[in-house]
């Protein structure tokens, strides 16, 4: 079972899809063959959760993509109010207010030749936008099963994991080990044997009222990560990137994982093992812990929060400068 689950929706058949400047039925969606992204996963993507008319921290968002493009020569061809601008048209070609997730792909467009030199791509980047309705399906009662991979996040001269790049191999591969293994996703160390990630989503765990994450150093630089580290330091809850092992991960009380698509995500077992329950002696017929835990439920609360008064600003922001949201 995916973190990325969410409730089947009819109205996802129909849906129109951005393709550079056009809205395009779903069924006739589609890009060329020659184009850098199909060709060699060479292009970056942002996903995006809509609530209530406003995509959530847009600004980090619109940061991390256009920080990516402009590190690896990709030119968005639109300034930041045009990729907003095509959002919007988006949104409301599909009218969608809240429950809608986007995926917004730029690759450095269609080549010449079917091969490698970013030099071929001359006609400009491709911009996709697939908006869905995604009501989030957090599988919060059963929790997310991880299991600890062979695949590492490796370091940032092999492919530094703060690119969301198009080619996600490296991630594919890892979710694949889980899989075959029995977990729903996979837990990712980092070179040096710490507990780093997981293949889509960033991992917390909590030991004795405190929070602990990565070091941050081979993991996707996730905006809901960092929200959640603001949002604790803001609120007293003490929280510490550092590297830490399996053993503190399989002796943790709660973990969570983030993305913007699940928010915060209870994990409920790490190699089959269940968390919150090392200080207690296992028994077989008792009841398993309630998720999400206490710390995870605090921590969505400020988190959803954090979310209205994001909306907050964006509305004020767009009642003083008109379309800008
Ligand atoms: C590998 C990986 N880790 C973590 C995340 C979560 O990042 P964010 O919180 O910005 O959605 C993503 C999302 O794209 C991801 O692809």
């Amino acid at each position: 079972m995916s973190t990325h689950l969410s409730e089947e929706d009819a109205r996802n058949a129909d849906i129109l899809i951005w393709i550079d400047g056009r809205l395009t039925p779903r069924a006739e969606a589609t890009v060329s063959v020659y184009d850098s992204g199909f060709l060699l996963g060479d292009g970056m993507w942002e996903g995006l959760r809509l609530y209530e008319g406003y995509w959530a921290f847009i600004d980090e968002h619109l940061d991390r993509l256009f920080g990516s493009c402009f590190a690896v020569g990709i030119d968005i061809g639109l300034d930041r109010a045009g990729v907003k601008a095509a959002l919007e048209a988006t949104r409301q070609a599909n009218g969608m207010h809240d429950g809608a997730h986007a995926r917004l792909m730029v690759t450095r467009g269609i080549k010449d030749k079917p091969f490698q030199h970013p030099s071929l791509s001359r006609s400009g980047a491709t911009l996709v936008i697939i908006m869905e309705h995604s009501a989030a399906r957090p599988a919060d009662a059963r929790g997310t099963a991880l299991v600890t991979v062979p695949q590492v996040r490796g370091t940032p001269m092999a492919q530094d994991a703060k690119y969301n790049s198009h080619s996600k191999l490296n991630c594919v591969l890892a979710c694949l080990q889980a899989e075959r293994a029995g977990g729903d996703e996979a837990l990712m160390l980092d070179p040096h044997g710490f507990v780093n990630t997981t293949n889509a989503c960033n991992f917390f765990i909590v030991r004795r009222g405190q929070i602990w994450t990565s070091t941050g150093d081979y993991c996707m630089n996730g905006v809901t990560r960092q929200k959640v580290i603001d949002l604790c330091r803001e609120h007293g809850i003490p929280v510490f990137e550092r590297n830490y092992s399996l053993f503190d991960a399989s002796t943790a009380d709660e973990a969570f994982l983030t993305g913007t698509f699940g928010a915060q995500t209870p994990v409920a077992t790490l190699d089959g093992l269940r968390l919150g329950r090392a200080r207690e002696r296992a028994s077989a017929d008792e009841a398993p812990p309630v998720l999400p835990g206490p710390v995870t439920t605090h921590v969505r609360a400020l988190y959803r929060e954090a979310l209205a008064e994001d909306r907050a600003r964006q509305r004020l922001r767009s009642n003083g400068r008109g379309t800008d949201r």
